[in-house]
């Protein structure tokens, strides 16, 4: 190992999460001091080497839209959950409720883009900041200072599977209208909750995020 790897360990104090259970444990840990670092989290997240065998329980897929998995709920702390989408899925365009949230990639490739906050006063098409693909097993990270964004799985071939972690955890977020800006707050629900499935919440769902 060279001297600039050692560093850099020494610094971030990089555990390697073996199984996703290893990772939730380490998660509860850095969760507990009121002090989040980002960069800890979005390294510890990556760290991790998706195994579709240790999440496939979670991840439940619907043929018409994309669907919210509850995994943990992180002590109060922060939730995690699995998104899985198929083919040509996606979001709206949303915030994250003054939430942090990290978005890492189990399976599949999905394309960010990112946008600034509407000012109120321009009309038409709101302003896109950059785009992006996330491949398997790196971690994005947004909350409302960075924008706002939309995810989608682009391709009409693969479907995709991505861990959320929200902190604080949120129950609604605002969606924006990408012509007009215009926005609504829309509840969440989930599909499922730790691997079973939660029916009597879907007539209610409006937005995923
Ligand atoms: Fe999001």
């Amino acid at each position: 190992m060279s001297g600039t790897d050692t560093e850099r360990m020494e610094h971030t104090q990089m555990v390697k999460p073996e199984t996703l259970d290893d990772l939730i444990k380490i998660l509860h840990q850095i969760f507990e001091s009121d002090n989040v670092n980002i960069e800890e989290v979005q390294n510890i997240m990556e760290a991790y080497e998706s195994k579709p065998q240790e999440w496939m329980k979670f991840a439940k897929f619907d043929q018409y839209r994309y669907t919210r998995n509850l995994v943990d709920e992180g002590n109060g702390k922060f939730n995690l959950m699995i998104l899985c989408w198929g083919e040509g899925h996606g979001s709206s365009i949303h915030d994250h409720a003054d939430s942090h949230c990290f978005l890492k990639l189990l399976q599949g490739q999905l394309k960010e883009t990112l946008f600034e906050w509407p000012d109120g006063k321009s009309h038409g098409d709101m302003l896109q900041k950059s785009q992006h693909i996330l491949q398997e097993n790196q971690c994005a990270y947004i909350n409302d200072s960075i924008g706002l964004h939309r995810v989608e799985n682009v391709s009409h071939t693969e479907c995709a599977a991505s861990l959320h972690l929200y902190s604080p955890p949120f129950q609604q977020c605002q969606t924006f209208d990408q012509r007009t800006g215009h926005k609504n707050t829309v509840k969440m629900t989930f599909w499922s909750k730790f691997g079973k499935r939660t029916p009597f919440e879907t007539t209610i769902s409006q937005e995923n995020n």
